[in-house]
């Protein structure tokens, strides 16, 4: 990483709905919030064990390999750099764990209306979209490359259980990341602690953001923020995808996109782009009033 020049994410123990909206989302800017999310019942209470004694049958795939979750949670538990616990391993909570949404209450509020949680977003709008994940991983655990996130969802992330660090880059430093040709939203740098300057030399000209979220913090960062992650202990992750008004028309382009890449009929793909636009207008009508 470029250590000589490496910026920080601004902090803030809680923050108040206009500022976090002018100051950081309108402005495209990341902002940590320390204390907002410690309130919530899954802090102390999501912990290795909690999950290995109460779902330790549930089970994911990672790279080919199905996984159980007691299994999981024993290779957390045992995890170090040069045996790292597959990562990522991810579940949405509403599926596997639909008792434990009540654990983070209150949601915070990245726009003025949660336009994914919204009554008014017809379901088929987010089919297949994961709102709600849970991550677990343990030292060593590291996003495979630098990425952004899909459908240009902004993203929260609060740290349940243990400590994570975060490397960010500016969307305007995409030029010195070496996004791949196959998937413009993934870096070709692999590991940007150790980058191969050789084969990537303009990715010393990138400007990383670095940060340790700690147990109960929350990052926010705005669609288009290149990250990945490294954890050094065992960790429990909530990560959140937010859809507001800034980012719901790309959004809505790029469900498209899949719609159409994945063989949906065009009548249903064009049917539902036409639904999601005219909900997208009522949308902003009402925040125009708020
Ligand atoms: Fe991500």
């Amino acid at each position: 990483m470029n250590n000589g020049n490496v910026l920080r994410v601004d902090r803030h123990a809680t923050i108040g709905q206009k500022e976090l909206l002018n100051e950081y989302v309108n402005n495209n800017k990341p902002v940590i919030i320390t204390d907002s999310a410690k309130q919530w019942p899954a802090v102390g209470k999501w912990t290795p064990e909690f999950f290995k004694k109460n779902y330790p049958k549930v089970s994911r795939e990672v790279r080919g390999e199905v996984i159980t979750l007691a299994d999981q949670i024993d290779r957390v538990l045992a995890s170090t750099p040069e045996r790292p616990a597959p990562y990522p391993y991810n579940l949405e909570v509403e599926d596997y764990f639909p008792d434990l949404m009540k654990d983070l209450e209150p949601q915070l509020l990245f726009g003025k209306m949660d336009r994914g949680a919204s009554p008014l977003m017809p379901k088929i709008l987010l089919h297949g979209t994961p709102i709600h994940e849970v991550f677990f991983g343990g030292n060593g655990s590291s996003f495979p490359f630098v990425h952004y996130d899909a459908l240009f969802l902004h993203t929260q992330i609060t740290q349940i259980y243990g400590d994570k660090d975060f490397v960010l880059y500016h969307p305007n430093d995409s030029q010195y990341l070496y996004p791949r040709s196959d998937n413009e939203k993934f870096s070709q740098v692999t590991n940007v602690f150790e980058p191969d300057l050789v084969k990537f030399p303009l990715f010393a000209k990138a400007t990383p953001y670095f940060e340790t979220l700690r147990q109960g913090e929350t990052i926010f960062f705005p669609c288009g923020w290149w990250h990945t992650t490294l954890t050094h202990a065992p960790s429990i992750t909530y990560g959140r995808v937010v859809l507001n008004s800034l980012n719901y028309d790309r959004y809505l382009d790029d469900k498209y996109k899949r719609w159409m890449g994945t063989g949906q009929s065009k009548l249903k793909a064009n049917a539902a782009y036409a639904v999601g636009k005219v909900v997208g207008g009522v949308m902003s009508t009402m925040e125009a009033f708020r």
